[in-house]
């Protein structure tokens, strides 16, 4: 694609977008004038669907009026209400549906799949983590270590880039994995780093844990609904995502699962129990003998959040009609027409520390500013663009396909570079 500078190449992409009718079915946030914000805040917290209210009313008039009975008789029964994600939320992942199910939070299911996923021996008793992943990832990997009576100095292998270098390299993975392969018990990446927008290259970090009989598990939080995933094909085991950022299911949305089927039926594996993982047809016999719903189900424990499984609906219906196909191939474009424009500003005072490589980014650019950086972030949220700051210079902009426009990237860029 041959971007320009100006203004009539950003409406002229607008126009010819087949995905231009989605921005409406967003609330956009307003500037005090009633213009709307330049929203690029997606990676953080998606905007909520206009359909929103109807699916979660739709619950509260069950609620209202048939209370109990709304189990079985709401119109979209409670008892089964998160059966009707399961297959939207299969096809947002590149999983089948046994291997998919919306539960809990991402790092309450980080825990619950380290519990099957992370059995350290004597021999083979370390994480592999990158160095720069997400602090709840940190603390629940220490945790875990800690718990099985290990030591986090001895049993946790940190992952950096190589020295002046902002991003990790696939063969140094590789390469360390095959050295110290058999000492490593789990394999634990972000599909994409939260800091500096990295996608990590699932299929080859698969691949390579496996060569080593170690299982590898994806914290898909900046992934899900960003990138067009694989996740049965890639032969991952299992991994786990928040739905409030790209997936726009709201503020604390319930999270997602993924089990590889190869572990479904595998009596082996310990896990923690709860009654919504027992077999359905018996569940209200109430016995104690536990039989396993032979599904990813199975890892769910308590009854699930209908008002938000409601909200997540909403979204799932929005993702499901465009396809991450789709939204994938937008999403290149908006993103690399951020970049252009970055670059034709010829500026020395911000670098983007994401890769240039599209296989290798989803839709966010992290901007390192060289200096006062936190001041060009306020005069960038005071002029109505809504990005994020980390500590310790960067900012975070992520022009996300369903709901912004080149017009958005064109205008940011304007404030980006105005003096
Ligand atoms: C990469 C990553 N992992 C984990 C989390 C923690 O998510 P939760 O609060 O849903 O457990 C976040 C939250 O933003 C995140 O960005």
């Amino acid at each position: 694609m041959n971007f320009k500078s100006d203004k009539s190449f950003a409406l002229k992409m607008d126009s010819s977008d087949p995905l231009k009718s989605y921005r409406d079915k967003f609330h956009i946030p307003k500037k005090c004038n009633g213009e709307d914000v330049i929203y690029f805040g997606g990676n953080s917290l998606g905007l909520q669907p206009k359909s929103v209210r109807s699916y979660v009313e739709q619950e509260l008039l069950d609620w209202e009026k048939i209370a109990l009975a709304g189990h079985t008789d709401a119109k979209n029964p409670w008892l089964t209400y998160h059966e009707f994600l399961t297959d939207q939320t299969a096809r947002l992942v590149g999983a089948i549906p046994e291997e998919v199910v919306n539960m809990n939070s991402l790092s309450v299911n980080l825990h619950l799949m380290f519990v099957s996923f992370y059995r350290p021996t004597k021999t083979r008793h370390k994480i592999l983590i990158e160095a720069k992943s997400f602090p709840s990832d940190h603390y629940a990997v220490q945790s875990q270590i800690k718990f099985h009576g290990f030591d986090v100095e001895t049993s946790l292998i940190e992952m950096n880039p190589r020295d002046g270098e902002d991003t990790i390299r696939t063969e140094d993975i590789e390469e360390l994995i095959e050295r110290e392969g058999d000492s490593i018990a789990l394999i634990w990446f972000a599909g994409v780093n939260y800091y500096t927008g990295q996608a990590f290259e699932f299929d080859r970090i698969t691949k390579a844990g496996h060569k080593k009989n170690i299982p590898v598990g994806f914290d898909l939080a900046h992934a899900a609904g960003n990138l067009n995933l694989k996740l049965h094909d890639w032969d991952i085991d299992f991994a786990v995502w928040c739905n409030y950022k790209y997936m726009n299911g709201g503020p604390g949305a319930i999270g997602g699962a993924f089990v590889n089927e190869r572990h479904l039926k595998d009596e082996s594996l310990p896990k923690f129990l709860g009654w919504w993982g027992h077999d359905k047809k018996t569940r209200f016999l109430m016995d104690h003998k536990y039989i396993s719903i032979p599904t990813v189900e199975s890892w769910q424990l308590s009854n699930p959040p209908i008002l938000q499984l409601a909200s997540l609906k909403a979204s799932l219906d929005i993702f499901d009609e465009v396809g991450m196909k789709s939204l994938r191939e937008k999403s290149e474009l908006l993103t690399n027409y951020l970049e252009f424009l970055i670059h034709e500003n010829k500026n020395d005072f911000i670098k983007i520390i994401t890769p240039s490589n599209i296989n290798e980014r989803g839709c966010q650019l992290s901007l390192r500013v060289k200096s006062n950086g936190k001041d060009l972030y306020n005069r960038l949220m005071q002029s109505g663009v809504v990005c994020d700051w980390r500590e310790p210079d960067v900012i975070r902009v992520a022009p996300v396909p369903l709901y912004n426009t080149f017009e958005d990237v064109f205008k940011f860029s304007e404030i980006l570079f105005s003096k």
